[in-house]
Parts: C-alpha cells; sequence; structure tokens
C-alpha cells in the first residue's frame, strides 16, 4: 500500500492507511479503543461522533473520539 503511514498504538509501531480514522486503524488490528473501568473491551459505534465509545488518548490529548480523527505520521495512541 503506498499511502502507508506508521502510528504508535500503546507504545508498539503500527503501518495504516493515511487515509484511515484512527477508530478504523484500531479495528482493522482488533485493538479496542479503551477498556472500561469493569475491564470491558470498548470500540467505535455510532463512527459519527455520539457514542463516545471510540475515545483514546492521542498526543497525549485524553479521551479524543477516534472516529474523527484521521491517522497522521508519527501519531501517539494509547488505548488504556
Ligand atoms: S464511534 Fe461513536 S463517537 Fe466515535
Amino acid at each position: 500500500m503506498h499511502d502507508e503511514i506508521v502510528i504508535t498504538v500503546n507504545g508498539e509501531p503500527m503501518r495504516v492507511s493515511a487515509r484511515s480514522t484512527v477508530a478504523a486503524a484500531l479495528a482493522g488490528e482488533a485493538f479496542p479503543c479503551r477498556v472500561s473501568v469493569r475491564g470491558e473491551r470498548r470500540m467505535a459505534v455510532c463512527g459519527m461522533g455520539a457514542c463516545m465509545e471510540c475515545r483514546a488518548e492521542v498526543d497525549g490529548e485524553l479521551h479524543v473520539r477516534t472516529c474523527e480523527l484521521l491517522c497522521r505520521p508519527g501519531m501517539r495512541v494509547r488505548t488504556q
């Protein structure tokens, strides 16, 4: 894929499409966006910014809705 970029997820490099949202990139690798206080794996549901299930930490900012954010080279994502 010629438009691949590398982001970091929980400290590990991940190759993703530059046209992918962070939520889609995480789902493609079966990563949850976060883990609830009960230990449940949470992933994107609505894909349009309404449900808040896709929240993750991105470049140090907490609770970012990853379904509304395109991947950028060097982006650092934390899901826990
Ligand atoms: S998937 Fe619902 S707000 Fe992102």
